[in-house]
């Protein structure tokens, strides 16, 4: 199933600044953002340089973007993007992107676990060289750390009697399917009060946990001022509290760097700020787009510029 893009109007409007500039889409999936923004740049002599980490989404849309002149499209994690930018020979760039979470090629196509509504091997990593699979969180870690991951990262309140469950069934047979791990869940949670299916969470948590989804993130907004010009948007769709969440505070971060004491009547660390805020609020999606793509659901949009 082709991946529709979220808030894709806003993202356009947000990121691009100049119509001949270098933006780089740290996210491309199956490029459906990437298409949009190589449709404006790309025409002026903008470029666009298209990063992921999943082999499968970099040879999609090295195919879809084959004839676009102007478009790059690598394989590497967006934590590196110093890196790639480098190789690249790019010193700064006018706007970065990145969509944070799955896409719909990886849930419904992938073939690696990451549905819990397919007969799969448990795997759920988007890039295969990275070495932890979900299976071996879930044989290997104990109750605790299965616990502290399904609550966190899935922000499940019966964690504790998911990694129960998990531990128990894991000793008869090691757990090695998506559809096995989704059974044992819904069993060792039924409630038929829940909208979702009972293993959501559960799966959100570990491909978290996997792909070190928040990890990653800190490394490249630790990075990312230095990869802007002045004037540069950052453009990032987080699907989960925890990620939105460090965004915000980074922008906070980025905008008041101060870290002299209140009381002190004037400023005497000299750390400027790096990044404004564009917009106060995070945008959602409205309800019609909810409507035509469910997946949209819980994505807030946040826009920092470089000062
Ligand atoms: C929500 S999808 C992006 C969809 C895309 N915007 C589109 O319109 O088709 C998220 C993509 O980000 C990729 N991804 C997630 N974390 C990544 C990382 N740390 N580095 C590079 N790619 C990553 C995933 O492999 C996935 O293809």
């Amino acid at each position: 199933m082709i991946h529709q893009p979220v808030l894709l109007k806003e993202v356009l409007k947000f990121l691009i600044t100049d119509a001949e500039g270098i933006y780089v889409d740290g996210t491309v999936g199956s490029g459906g953002h990437s298409e949009a923004i190589a449709e404006i740049v790309c025409q002026k002599g903008g470029r666009l340089i298209c990063i992921d980490q999943d082999p499968d989404a970099v040879s999609f849309s090295k195919k879809r973007f084959v004839s676009k002149e102007g478009v790059k499209v690598i394989k590497a994690n967006y934590k590196d993007m110093d890196i790639v930018l480098e190789n690249e020979g790019i010193e700064k760039v006018d706007g970065i992107l990145l969509d944070l979470g799955m896409s719909s090629m990886q849930l419904e196509d992938s073939g690696r676990g990451f549905s819990f509504l397919r007969d799969e091997p448990l795997d759920m990593r988007m890039d295969p060289e990275q070495p932890v699979k979900a299976k071996d969180l879930v044989n290997n870690l104990s109750e605790f750390e299965l616990s502290k991951i399904i609550k966190e990262y899935g922000e499940e309140r019966k964690a504790r009697l998911i990694a129960k469950a998990i531990i128990r069934e894991r000793k008869k047979e090691p757990i090695e399917s998506s559809l096995r791990l989704a059974n044992i869940v819904s069993s060792a949670i039924q409630d038929k009060q829940r909208r979702r299916h009972p293993a959501t969470k559960t799966f959100q948590a570990l491909r978290i946990a996997v792909n070190r989804e928040l990890e990653n993130l800190k490394i490249f907004l630790e990075n990312v001022p230095d990869l802007l010009k002045k004037g540069g948007r950052l453009v990032i769709i987080s699907y989960h509290s925890l990620e939105d969440r460090l965004v915000k505070n980074y922008i906070k971060k980025w905008e008041n760097p101060c870290t002299c004491p209140p009381d002190l009547p004037y400023c005497l660390c000299g750390k400027k700020p790096l990044m404004k805020r564009i917009i106060k609020k995070g945008i959602k999606p409205s309800e019609s787009e909810i409507q035509r793509n469910p997946r949209a659901r819980s994505a807030i949009l946040r826009v920092a510029e470089r000062l």
